[in-house]
């Protein structure tokens, strides 16, 4: 789509830029108007002001925020795992085992049938707006599976990140050393082409801190950013290990010593957050009746955070920002400012990406309507469906 477009008569911008009128970090301005040219914001200011355009929305008074930036998700996988599901609303623990079935589930799959999960999953999450999601490999666990994991993976996002030490898989069950051996040499060869960055689920019965220092290693020599999934089902080194090496997010933090806490916060940078983000993924916690990560913990300590859905067929089967917001505010004492930020400028910023989650001249223009004339109902009116369009790149997005 070509040519200028206005939305215009927005009640309430949330621009995330500190500074720029109200509500701290949030940078709120009422009666606003956003110019978009060529994809991206070209002025930002009153309505009464705004220039003229090819193309208006108008916004009728209601709330616009920049897109969410979804910087945890694992879409390319095949089948699902309600019956784990409900076996576990029947008391059964939740240990990662079930990695395993989908990985079985996905070997089998055809690149089609891979790619129109990741398409659905993509579209429902952009209906609920995400404008960008990080998509993980970790399902395939061989060269060729992981390398057409991250390949499909590429066709839906530019932040995708190679996960072959998910688990160690059936076949080298009696022999990890072997398994990291090949995640660090073929597999990793095959697979940092079409990845940005790297992960290690690291946990008692996935993988020790010693492996995932060496696979993490790998990764970066060979220009991989670090992520980490980190005490999740327990504590232990992942989060720490992250603040070694550098990692731009450690996800979970569900269980955390005040050890974990002053490494994230030792990692604090001039402009006020941390250089390693916390990512909080509630709707985990929620999906299998776990506690809560201690976000005021986090919060009040001057770590950054960030709010993810960990889009997965085992743990976190959401792709929805909105729900994820709620879980936060409700269920993590974060407030809907903290959660709001959390889950736009937060995720860009464990992404490392300085250009997504504000609306300022020159960034993309990745935003959403909502049908509410406030961020605070994103929390405030859970289960709702508030979107009621969403722009990205400056082009209107299927409702
Ligand atoms: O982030 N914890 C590891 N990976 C996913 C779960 C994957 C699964 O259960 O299939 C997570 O929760
Ligand atoms: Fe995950």
């Amino acid at each position: 789509m070509t040519g200028s477009l206005l939305v215009d008569n927005i009640g309430e911008l949330v621009t995330n830029v500190a500074g720029e009128g109200e509500g701290g970090p949030l940078g709120i301005r009422h009666h606003a108007a956003v110019l978009v040219e060529a994809g991206r914001v070209a002025w930002i200011g009153p309505t009464r002001y705004a220039p003229a355009a090819d193309r208006r929305i108008d916004a009728e008074g209601a709330a616009v925020l920049p897109g969410f930036v979804d910087s945890h998700a694992h879409l390319v996988f095949a089948g699902d795992r309600a019956a784990e599901f409900a076996a576990r609303m029947s008391g059964q623990p939740y240990t990662g085992g079930g990695i395993r079935t989908t990985v079985g589930a996905t070997r089998a799959a055809s690149d089609d049938e891979l790619r129109a999960t990741v398409r659905r999953l993509r579209v429902e999450a952009m209906r609920q707006g995400t404008t960008t999601i990080e998509i993980k490999s970790g399902y395939g666990l061989t060269v060729a599976d992981e390398a057409r994991s991250l390949r499909i993976a590429t066709e839906f996002t530019d932040e995708t990140t190679f996960l072959g030490a998910h688990v160690v898989p059936a076949e080298y069950a009696d022999r990890p050393d072997d398994y990291v051996g090949m995640v660090c040499g073929p597999m990793l060869a095959a697979a940092a082409p079409y990845a940005r960055w790297i992960d290690v689920f690291c946990e008692r019965g996935a993988f020790d801190v010693d492996h995932a220092r060496a696979i993490l290693a790998c990764g970066q020599a060979v220009g991989l950013g670090v992520r980490l999934h980190a005490n999740q089902l327990g504590p232990g080194p992942g989060v720490q290990l992250g603040v070694e090496l550098g990692a731009a997010s450690v996800d979970h933090c569900t269980h955390l010593t005040d050890a974990d806490i002053e490494a994230l916060a030792s990692t604090a940078t001039e402009d006020g957050g941390t250089a390693t983000v916390a990512t909080l993924l509630p709707g985990a916690e929620f999906s299998t009746r776990s506690p809560y990560p201690d976000a005021r913990r986090l919060l009040d300590a001057g770590v950054t955070v960030a709010l993810a859905t960990d889009c997965n067929p085992g743990s976190s089967y959401t792709s929805s920002m909105p729900f994820c917001i709620a879980l936060a505010v409700c269920e993590m004492r974060m407030t809907p400012a903290e959660a709001v930020w959390a889950a736009t400028a937060g995720g860009a910023a464990a992404l490392r990406r300085d250009d997504l989650g504000r609306l300022r001249p020159g960034a993309p223009a990745d935003l959403m309507i909502l049908d509410a004339p406030s961020h605070l109902h994103l929390a405030y009116r859970p289960g709702v469906p508030l979107i009621r369009q969403v722009l990205h790149n400056g082009v209107p997005q299927c409702r």
